[in-house]
């Protein structure tokens, strides 16, 4: 009989249970630069770098916090952990990291881009956007294209997106990128910062192509972390109650990004989309390549980056 097989939309369930692949490569000596690395799957992909001898370097957004993590890897395995202030709702917070990170290191190896948020009302930021779509999503795209002629020089370098499989949940509105004109709807906005992101990699893979610098996105799985804690106590409740028996321990997030920025086998590989380790087929809307071009046009504008000639 033949084996019955998902269809492409949902195969994220089979993978999700599946093997996940690992590598002991080492990272002794390379610079892996990760946001986010306060809490959750940042700081589960530096623990693992730094189990692999990396420099690590932190873009964070709550010194006391970064301190107190800095401390504790470089105690736990003694390798050089650096601290970049920057808040990811604004995006001259951004630049000036970009800035700093150009100038302290002449060598970055690793770009991973995992700060992130879940917010189920709308809030804009100092500069009008929509939180959750400038930290989700305009910040990174910011940060890795000032820090694409560094990678472009230490080649080969690697760039992984902390994105998500709820780029499925949809709500990539050219037209309405901060909410202006619909119901704000958490997921849905959630869901279309990790679409804008998925689309703006297939752009970087693009122009990255033959300069040995690659760009994949990845779910870091379901896991337990801080992601929703800003949200109101009925969120929290059921988060902490219901879907908290559902999770997995981050360390699978940890080690996924730790074989996607190390393993060999993954050099060449770029513009993919993974679920941890297992290479997938995103949704439909993340895939609309003339959509993309748009999103990247648009981010280049609200970033105030200078458009491709
Ligand atoms: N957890 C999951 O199951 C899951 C599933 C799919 C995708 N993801 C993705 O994984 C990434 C990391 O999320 P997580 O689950 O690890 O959540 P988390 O534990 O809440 O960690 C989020 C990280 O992002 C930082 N961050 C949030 N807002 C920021 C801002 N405005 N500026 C700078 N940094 C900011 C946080 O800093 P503070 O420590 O200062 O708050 C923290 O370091 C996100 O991109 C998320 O979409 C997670």
């Amino acid at each position: 009989m033949a084996k019955f097989r998902l269809p492409d939309e949902l195969l994220f369930i089979e993978n999700r249970r599946a093997i996940q692949k690992t590598t002991t490569a080492s990272m002794a000596g390379k610079v892996c630069v990760v946001s986010g690395s306060t809490s959750g799957v940042g700081l589960s992909a530096i623990k693992r770098l730094a189990r692999g001898n990396a420099h690590i370097v932190m873009v964070c957004r709550n010194p006391v916090k970064a301190e107190n993590v800095r401390r504790e890897i470089m105690g736990q395995y003694n390798v050089p952990v650096d601290i970049v202030i920057a808040d990811f709702s604004d995006l001259g917070a951004v630049r000036r990291a970009a800035d700093s990170l150009s100038r302290d290191y002449p060598r970055i190896d690793v770009l991973i881009n995992s700060a992130g948020l879940h917010s189920t009302s709308r809030t804009t930021t100092n500069d009008g956007f929509e939180t959750v779509f400038c930290v989700n999503h305009l910040a990174p795209f910011l940060l890795t294209y000032l820090l694409l002629q560094r990678l472009r020089e230490c080649a080969p370098a690697r760039i992984i997106q902390v994105n998500s499989e709820g780029h499925r949940f949809g709500g990539l509105d050219l037209g309405d990128l901060n909410w202006e004109r619909r119901r704000y709807a958490g997921l849905r906005g959630y869901g279309a910062s990790k679409i804008a992101q998925l689309l703006t990699t297939w752009e970087f893979a693009d122009r990255l192509k033959g300069s040995g610098v690659s760009i994949n996105a990845m779910h870091p799985g379901d896991v337990r972390t801080n992601i929703g804690n800003n949200n109101g106590p009925l969120y929290r409740w059921f988060l902490h109650n219901v879907t908290w028996h559902t999770l997995k321990d981050p360390v699978i997030s940890g080690e996924a990004l730790y074989y996607l920025a190390a393993a060999p086998e993954m050099a060449e590989v770029s513009g993919r989309f993974f679920h941890l380790t297992i290479d997938e087929k995103p949704a439909a809307p993340a895939l609309d390549r003339e959509k993309g071009r748009k999103v990247w046009d648009l981010s280049m504008q609200l970033t105030g980056l200078t458009p491709d000639p």
